[in-house]
């Protein structure tokens, strides 16, 4: 089975943690710091901060900005639930726009229309490695003075006209094992305002400045040096994993039929965390189990958007329809496109995508 995802663990990231081991502290410490300065200056950002997770950067995010009940925070509806969810945590509203279905991003055209005087943040999600439309999108945060934290869980690396994602706003990543680079199990804030750094490391650590002198409600959000030691050898590869991952989509792209290939806007990089083409006419899910059958991972991320999974509907009350976004979750089927697949394997892919669709 050619599988949708394979962390790329090698001797370095091995010997990385041995020596955490051997050093006798585990915990957060000296290698965490590293790994922060250094997801920093990949970002170009002046801070960086680690967290347990995605999910942690995200409520940390929220909680540092000031998000809390009566906040809305204007979202996509077409990602992995934690987007939404960290919003959740603070007792803000997630309000949710359509996507752009040519990015599955987005779409920065409605989000004025959603903007009430609740609003409070813009949420833009990177979804599968390609970047929101920022300028369009900073440019209504900027007329409506709203914060904006990005969700660039799932594209480290990524540019929108030469600059990294995770700059614009305040950025959160995951570095869950599928991602780009993992640190098993991890997360990243990235900012370039200090005060929401201190903020960030004080709701990370307890809310405590002083040890044991605790000045408001924190959490136990840490990475430990052994997770940050895997991260550090990671980063030092993720401009080659992303250049194989491109490289991989460009085969993909250039010779499948049938379905319609990932674009990508002029002026951005894509860094294909996952490999999304559109499947129309209803052949999605019959194309998937025809690849299964063949030898060929796929998943469909996402099959049910946020506003409609059970307990935004039952508990939250959401009722809305969102064209595009419920289009998208029919439709979309992602492909390996990770840096491990062998070049026979990419053919084996196109060739029984082919087979199915042109049949
Ligand atoms: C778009 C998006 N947001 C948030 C998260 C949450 O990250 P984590 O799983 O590290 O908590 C993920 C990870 O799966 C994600 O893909």
């Amino acid at each position: 089975m050619i599988n949708m995802a394979k962390p790329q663990i090698g001797d370095e990231e091995k010997r990385a943690v041995m020596e955490v081991l051997d050093s006798g502290m585990i915990a957060q410490g000296p290698r965490v710091k590293a790994f922060e300065e250094a997801f920093a200056a990949m970002c170009n950002v002046k801070h960086a901060i680690a967290t347990a997770s995605g999910t942690t950067a995200l409520h940390t995010a929220l909680l540092a900005h000031g998000i809390g009940e009566g906040d809305e925070v204007i979202t996509s509806a077409f990602t992995f639930i934690a987007s939404a969810n960290s919003i959740l945590f603070v007792r803000a509203r997630p309000v949710f726009v359509d996507i752009n279905p040519a990015t599955f991003n987005l779409n920065p055209a409605l989000i004025e229309a959603a903007i009430t005087p609740h609003t409070k943040v813009i949420l833009p999600i990177h979804l599968y490695g390609l970047s929101c439309d920022m300028d369009p999108i900073m440019a209504i945060a900027k007329k409506h003075d709203l914060v904006v934290i990005e969700d660039a869980c799932q594209s480290h690396g990524a540019e929108y006209k030469g600059r990294k994602v995770g700059s614009f706003g305040t950025g959160t990543f995951s570095l869950y094992p599928t991602k780009n680079m993992t640190s098993g199990e991890g997360g990243m804030i990235t900012t370039n305002d200090p005060v929401i750094d201190e903020k960030c490391r004080v709701i990370r650590q307890h809310g405590m400045r002083k040890r044991y002198y605790h000045d408001e409600l924190g959490y136990n959000f840490r990475m430990t040096d052994i997770l940050a030691a895997i991260g550090l050898a990671q980063l030092k590869k993720l401009e080659r994993f992303n250049a194989q991952r491109q490289e991989n989509a460009k085969f993909l792209s250039e010779n499948l039929k049938g379905v319609t290939v990932p674009f990508v806007p002029e002026g951005q990089t894509h860094v294909f965390h996952q490999y999304t083409v559109r499947v129309s006419g209803g052949k999605r899910d019959a194309l998937r189990a025809y690849l299964n059958e063949h030898g060929v991972g796929s998943e469909v991320y996402y099959p049910v958007p946020i506003h409609q999974q059970t307990f935004y509907v039952k508990d939250l009350g959401y009722n809305q329809s969102l064209a595009e976004t419920e289009r998208a979750s029919q439709e979309v089927l992602s492909l390996p496109v990770h840096p491990a697949l062998s070049s026979a394997d990419l053919e084996t892919i196109v060739a029984a995508v082919n087979e199915y669709m042109t049949k």
